[in-house]
């Protein structure tokens, strides 16, 4: 088992980030719930405990606890925030409601430079603050080392025991100089190597891989987006043939998608590769539905059915894999505020049903997004799949609005194309979260040549954004824009005009449905 820094989670917003800074720093890290009992902590042996930030106060009537028993592992323990209030409280020092929220960005004063977290760091440099209560007496055994305008237990450490307590966020980008204390954290404080990189990974991931699986078949739905694709190439990495992929085509697919995935995956990796074209089937049972909630339904439960029955085909496997992620595994804290909890209930669409009776490998459900994307490019997948932009599993029924028919299918696809295109052309893709184009199905008059038109709008959505749950529209040079308009209109049939999406999230969302 790899060296392990373990973070208690109290509910931050920032527990996750925290987990990949420490990553960053090549030391493997997992987050636990804040209640975890301590001797469940022991047995993971970490080699530094975490105690995140919070949205509770301490003395709140519900306020999330930790096992006492936490304090006698032995282990480094760093505070962030709620974490250091958490040793106020359970170490004999004193925690209030500040006078004022001190929230934003301070100037953190270093008081004593041979702290162990200051390593390499100036007297002095920027921190960012987010708490409302502060700690107004140390906790016993500890001392102040460094201080804010605000606070002067900033930071506060217990030098013998290795315990040590930040009032602001060093892992968000606002405290510049906060990764390098986290290091100095993890290397220096708890001596963890760096041991922690994605060939480490792709390696232990292999075996275990062959030691689940043994002998048996695995069978994995892949979709072409990048987490079933890494997936595919990890499991066809560990056990070869023993693997078989299975692609549905929904017949909502972007323009040579389906193609694509068979090239890369069949013919240039060799991966066993069911092609399931069931584009019939999906449109007709879209035919005239135009609510978009029922849209969504049928597309799911058709791709259930197809899914099966091509399992079925394939007979003898006794495993499913699927490329669940790290974040939809952490359990979220049920604290009020916590938007870990909201995250998780979005768009939880397109899963398969509990009753199929396989039992599932999982073997990217310890990485971030970030990580899996960096699995990908070792594995040698190819740049256009590893950094794509998201696309939602029902496909282009979601960017039709109305009903889904073959010839608007024909008409968004060609559309589509041409922002794909272009966007890369320009170097703006990949900088971007989502740009996309969406069919309306209202018809408007227009001149070509001297011709009469009555075609259908195109609307273009720019997005950025760092998970989906809030963005903004991007401002896209006006040249780009004018390309992808006098390109669309003049290549794709049945359109006559563009028009550009400027509302952010919220309250509009994404996609349009
Ligand atoms: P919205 O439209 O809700 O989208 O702002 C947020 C993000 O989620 C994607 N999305 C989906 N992804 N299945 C998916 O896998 C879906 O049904 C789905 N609907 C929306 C959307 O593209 C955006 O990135």
């Amino acid at each position: 088992m790899s060296e392990q820094i373990v973070i208690l989670d109290f509910g931050s917003q920032y527990t996750q980030v925290i987990a990949r800074r420490i990553r960053e720093c090549k030391v493997f890290c997992s987050i636990q719930p804040f209640d975890t009992p301590a001797r469940e902590l022991a047995a993971l042996r970490p080699k530094g405990l975490i105690l995140s930030g919070g949205p509770a106060s301490v003395y709140a009537p519900k306020a999330p606890l930790p096992d006492p028993g936490i304090f006698k592992l032995g282990a480094p323990l760093l505070g962030i925030c709620y974490g250091v209030q958490l040793f106020g409280h359970f170490l004999g020092g004193k925690v209030e409601p500040g006078q004022k929220r001190e929230y934003g960005k301070g100037a953190l004063t270093v008081k004593d430079a041979t702290c162990p977290l200051f390593q390499g760091l100036p007297e002095s440099f920027q921190v960012w603050n987010s708490h409302g209560d502060k700690l107004t007496r140390q906790p016993r055994g500890f001392r102040p080392v460094a201080i804010t305008e605000n606070s002067e237990y900033a930071v506060i450490e217990n030098r013998a025991k290795r315990f040590y307590g930040l009032q602001f966020h060093p892992e968000v980008v606002h405290t510049p100089r906060g990764k390098e204390i986290l290091a100095n954290f993890v290397h220096g404080i708890c001596g963890c190597g760096s041991e922690w990189t994605m060939r480490h990974f792709i390696d232990q991931a292999v075996e275990e891989i062959r030691a689940q699986v043994g002998h048996e078949h695995v069978i994995l739905g892949l979709s072409g987006g990048v987490d079933s694709s890494v997936a595919a190439m990890l499991l066809h990495k560990a056990i070869g043939e023993q693997l078989t992929c299975i692609f549905v085509n929904n017949g909502l697919l972007r323009a040579r998608e389906a193609e694509s995935v068979q090239e890369v995956f069949g013919r240039n990796f060799q991966i066993k590769l069911r092609y399931e074209d069931a584009t019939e089937l999906f449109l007709r049972r879209l035919r005239k539905v135009t609510d978009p909630e029922k849209k969504r339904k049928i597309i799911g439960k058709t791709f259930i059915e197809v899914f099966q029955a091509a399992t079925r085909r394939v007979g003898h496997a006794k495993f499913l894999a699927q490329g669940t992620l790290y974040p939809d595994v952490i359990e979220s804290v049920p604290i009020a505020g916590n938007p870990a909890a909201l995250i998780k209930s979005h768009h939880n669409v397109g899963g398969l049903p509990k009753n199929m009776k396989f039992k599932l490998v999982e073997p990217l459900k310890g990485l971030f997004k970030d990580e899996v994307r960096r699995v990908g490019e070792e594995l040698g997948l190819p740049k256009e799949l590893v950094w794509r932009q998201p696309f939602p599993g029902p496909g282009l029924a979601v960017r039709i609005l109305g009903e889904v028919t073959p010839a608007r299918c024909e008409i968004l696809r060609n559309a589509d194309w041409i922002v794909v295109e272009e966007m890369k052309q320009s170097g703006w893709y990949y900088k971007i979260w989502q740009s996309f184009a969406v069919l309306l199905p209202v018809r408007s008059v227009g001149v070509m040549g001297d011709e009469r038109t009555y075609d259908y709008t195109i609307a273009l959505r720019m997005v950025d954004s760092q998970d989906g749950m809030t963005a903004d529209w991007v401002k896209l040079p006006y040249e780009l824009l004018e390309k992808i308009s006098n390109r669309i209109i003049n290549e794709v049939k049945g359109v006559n005009r563009v028009c550009l999406d400027i509302s952010s999230k919220p309250p509009a969302t994404i996609e349009w449905e």
